[in-house]
Order: structure tokens, then sequence, then C-alpha cells
């Protein structure tokens, strides 16, 4: 049994893996070859990486091939998907080294003369074989302060609000939590950080509340402290392997450096905040950017 390591790299394995089998059938009118595929079996910190051959044709994905590996060979093989579109977020893993979702990487995609990886995140605790525990990233996301609205603008309950304020926040709310980014950002993957840093996917959480138009909140001393946004040294890998194409580090994590680096280290800011409350002095500021309006 090997150990697994966050630090051990599947690329690396996958190199030295096996050419694949190399028989190719096109007598059905579609491509079918038989396929080498390595898939992680093992539980808690020690595992095995087990070579499967499989069938595969033109337009499968590599969740169908797991799902054929379970069917052919090896029944017991957890993985967990639900959606196989690409929205539940459920089939994340790291496949020929990199985190992506198993159901929406094509087979046509990767080099099938090698044998094709499959492994599971390696920023979590393996439950088994291709099955995490990301649980912290849901006990990470309590801390964040929730969404708290002004009081509505018209006696009938609603709020105005500018349309660009509204879309601003709406790249953040097609986050489908893979969790594929927390997965290879290096403060979780390779310092195991995560009671002191909340991670991209919760500062794309806080973003989302931080710049809502009607969110009052501040949160930029829980994102200082407690969330840990420090940590952070715009690598700009989150934001390479997000499936919903979000700009996690250069529209989330920056805006958000920049409020807490107004709030906390601009000294004429801090003296107004000590004397009049970080609220009033962050709705100043709103004012002033929305143009003084309300
Ligand atoms: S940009 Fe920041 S949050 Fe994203 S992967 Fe790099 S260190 Fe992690
Ligand atoms: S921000 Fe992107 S990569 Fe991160 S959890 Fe959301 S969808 Fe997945
Ligand atoms: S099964 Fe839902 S995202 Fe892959």
């Amino acid at each position: 049994m090997a150990a697994r390591s966050p630090k051990t790299s599947a690329s690396s394995i996958a190199e030295s893996g096996q050419r694949a089998a190399a028989r190719t059938d096109t007598s059905a009118g579609s491509t079918t070859r038989t396929t080498s595929f390595q898939v992680w079996r093992g539980s808690g910190t020690s595992g095995r990486l087990e070579t499967y051959t499989t069938s595969v044709s033109d337009g499968m994905v590599v969740l169908d091939a797991i799902h054929q590996i379970q069917s052919e060979s090896a029944s017991d093989l957890a993985v967990r998907w639900n959606c196989k579109a690409g929205k539940c977020g459920s089939c994340s893993a790291e496949i020929n080294g990199t985190p992506r979702l198993m159901c929406m990487t094509r087979l046509s995609e990767l080099d099938l003369s090698k044998t094709v990886t499959v492994e599971p995140m390696r920023a979590f605790p393996l439950v088994r074989d291709l099955v995490t525990d990301v649980s912290s990233n849901f006990r990470a996301k309590t801390r964040i302060r929730k969404f708290t609205p002004r009081p509505p603008d018209a006696p009938d309950g609603t709020w105005r609000m500018q349309q660009s304020d509204a879309d601003r926040v709406q790249e953040f709310r097609k986050c489908i939590e893979c969790f594929l980014c927390q997965d290879v950002c290096h403060v979780l993957r390779d310092h195991r950080l995560h009671e002191q840093f909340v991670g991209p996917r919760l500062l794309v959480h806080a973003a989302q509340l931080e710049m809502h138009p009607l969110d009052v909140l501040d949160r930029t001393s829980d994102l200082k402290q407690s969330h840990g946004i420090g940590y952070c040294n715009i690598t700009k890998c989150c934001t390479k392997v997000c499936p919903e194409h979000i700009t996690i580090t250069d529209n989330a994590i920056i805006p958000l450096k920049e409020r807490v680096a107004d709030q906390h280290y601009d000294p004429l800011r801090k003296l107004v905040r000590l004397m009049r409350g970080k609220k009033t002095v962050r709705s100043e500021i709103e004012r002033q950017k929305s143009g003084g309006a309300k």
C-alpha cells in the first residue's frame, strides 16, 4: 500500500505508467479502442493505483469509463456523481494530475496512447477510492457572515439598485461548489491550512456578499483575520481550473484584498473608522462609489 501524500504528483505517476493497449476497432461505425486506466483504490491515508482496461468509444467522458470499469471489473469502486452535466459539482477528481470534473472531461481530449490516471482530490481527506470528505468547505462557509440587506427602499418592501451593481455579482453565483479551486490551491493542498484559510471558493462566496448592492455588513476584519485572505499570493491556479470560468482571482480575491487594505492599512480611513465606526465609513465609501445615490 502506498501512502497518500498531498504532494504526490499524479502526472508523474501517469508519465511512468504503462502504454495503453493499442487495439482499435472501427467495425461498428464509431471508433472504439481498448484503453488503460489507473484508478486510485484505498481509504484513509493509504491506497494504490490499480490498472484497469476497458473499451472506450467516441463521445465518452471519463465518468463513463469509470462507470464501465465499475460494471465490468470493480463493482466496489467508490465514485461520487449526480448530474453528469457539469452542474452538481460532485464528480471532481484529478485526471492525469489535473483537477477536473470527470463528467465534463472527454476522453478525446486526453492522450489515450498513455494510461489515464484518475485520482481523488488530494486537498481533502480520502473517504474511499475516488470519494473525498469535502465537509471542511461547508464548515468554512458557516464562518462567513450571512447576507444582511439594508431596510427596504420603498414602502412596498422593495429595493432599488443599479443594474451594473447587480450584474457584478452574477458571475459568483455560477459556482457549483465542485471545490476544484480549493483542491489546486497550494495553501490548502500543500500546507493544509484549512482552519486558517477559507480558500478560493469561500472567497468567491464572501465577494458575492461583500459586493452585493444591498448588503450592509463589513466583512473586511473577518477576511483579514479568521478567513486568512493574506495567505493568498495570487498565483491564479484556482482560476485556471474553475469549470464555470469564474475569474476567481481578478474579480473576487483581488477586489477583496483591496477592500481589506483600504479599511485596515490606509491610515486616514483607519482613523475615521475608529472615530465613526466601520459600518458608517463603509456606507460612505459605497455611497461615493455609486455617485452619491442612496
Ligand atoms: S490565487 Fe490564491 S486562492 Fe487561488 S490558488 Fe493561488 S493562493 Fe490559492
Ligand atoms: S469557484 Fe469554480 S472551481 Fe471553485 S468551487 Fe466554484 S465552480 Fe468549482
Ligand atoms: S456529475 Fe455533476 S458535475 Fe459531474
